[in-house]
């Protein structure tokens, strides 16, 4: 029996065909094909303006520069995050300020959040958690506090126009879902997704900075700044500079290199038309494929993946085992891999990270983030997942976890 992958990209003769159209048309790196995608991730988002770069990890910190976030400034990030959600704070000289997190939906305790603003506080970061929006209202309600709001001080030009925290979504998880009826980025300053190798949509690597700052900002002279910016600061693209006697560029400010390239984007733009009518779809029906079989399993605690307020994107399946320490739950991944069937963790918590650890960061003090770690196991959610290879992940979850006993009430036509 083969085993079955974490999370493959979906690649097909679409996605090839896409490709190698871009690579005969003697145009590779960013170009047409890189703003086409901007357009439709701008569409798709429901917000004025999309930038494509090389990670989401360079949308954060480009937005936390623009932002002016240094030294001597908090950025509030849920302890239970990837290292990029922290480390981009890090790379501005500034403070990550680690609150909990949520115990049913595993996204930014909003209470939490209120008790960790100071007057240095310049950015509020969530995570949408495998796909899930964070608790936007609630998080807006806070921001927008009369005390909160008079306890922001701006420290330049752009903190002086927003006048107050900006609220910045690492939506690396979450392109297309939803929150009380619209795309959850348009309910945040900005959000990033990302779209490397095993997020729902795939370039590789990259992503997208979702613009959608309120008045005063023009968000399309926003992303005129940052997309030079993500070109050494370049007046012209090579595009551009290909023109006839148009060779010439000057440099306005020393900017960063992290632009797209048109071959990633032909990949996204395969992708992003098929996501809602098609990919989204599947992998909806792949996690209700798994509750259904799970959720008569006492020891199974389900992730929260749809309510009357979110829809999340699908992304990652995060399945909590009840009562098990950590070291049962590392056999149980073992077990399961040796069961031909690969799963993962999201995530070991940022305080645990030595570059975290060493900084004093406590994982006593994320009781909620600790325990979801120790008995935390994310099941695979590909669009080519087989309802029969969904029984068989069920069938080594059960199997692992039961200690060769099968418990588990799994559907008939799921079993191989
Ligand atoms: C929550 C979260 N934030 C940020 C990132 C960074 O994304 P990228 O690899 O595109 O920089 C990831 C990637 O796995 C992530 O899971």
């Amino acid at each position: 029996m083969h085993k079955i992958p974490f999370s493959p990209p979906r690649i097909d003769a679409a996605t090839i065909d896409a490709v190698r159209e871009v690579l005969e048309s003697g145009w590779i790196t960013t170009g047409p094909v890189t703003k086409s995608l901007e357009k439709e991730v701008a569409e798709l988002s429901q917000i004025p303006r999309a930038l494509c770069v090389s990670s989401a990890t360079m949308g954060l910190e480009l937005l936390l520069r623009w932002l002016g976030v240094g030294e001597g400034d908090e950025v509030i990030i849920p302890a239970y995050t990837y290292c990029a959600t922290a480390n981009v704070v890090l790379h501005c000289g500034a403070r990550p300020v680690m609150v909990d997190v949520l115990p049913d939906t595993l996204t930014i305790d909003p209470e939490q959040v209120a008790a960790a603003i100071t007057e240095r506080t310049k950015v509020i970061v969530p995570v949408d958690l495998g796909g899930l929006p964070a608790d936007y209202l609630d998080l807006w309600r806070i921001i927008e506090s009369e005390e909160v709001m008079r306890r922001f001080r701006a420290d330049n030009e752009v903190q002086e126009q927003l006048g107050r925290i900006a609220l910045i979504a690492d939506a690396a998880h979450s392109i297309g879902a939803r929150y009380r009826g619209r795309s959850a980025a348009s309910w945040c300053d900005a959000a990033v997704f990302s779209f490397h190798a095993v997020k729902n949509i795939a370039t590789a690597e990259g992503g997208a900075i979702c613009f959608n700052m309120p008045a005063p900002f023009d968000n399309d002279q926003l992303y005129q700044l940052l997309n030079v910016r993500s070109l050494h600061g370049q007046s012209k693209d090579a595009l551009a500079k290909l023109g006839t006697n148009a060779w010439e560029y000057d440099v306005v400010e020393a900017g960063y290199k992290c632009n797209m390239p048109d071959v990633l984007a032909a990949m996204g733009l395969v992708e992003i038309r098929r996501y809602r009518e098609d990919t989204l779809p599947r992998r909806r029906q792949i996690m209700e494929q798994y509750v259904e079989a799970l959720e008569n399993y006492d020891r199974a605690e389900l992730p929260h993946f749809h309510s009357a307020d979110k829809e999340s994107s699908c992304h990652l399946f995060l399945l909590r085992i009840r009562d098990i320490s950590l070291e049962e739950r590392n056999n149980i991944i073992r077990m399961i891999f040796a069961l031909g069937v690969s799963v993962n963790v999201h995530y070991k918590p940022l305080p645990l990270l030595t570059v975290y650890k060493k900084r004093g960061y406590r994982m006593e003090d994320f009781p909620v983030a600790r325990d979801a770690w120790h008995r935390e196991i994310t099941l695979p959610v590909y669009y080519d997942l087989s309802e029969a290879n969904v029984g068989r992940v069920v069938s080594a979850v059960g199997q692992s976890t039961e200690r060769e006993t099968l418990p588990l009430i799994i559907p008939s036509e799921v079993t191989e």
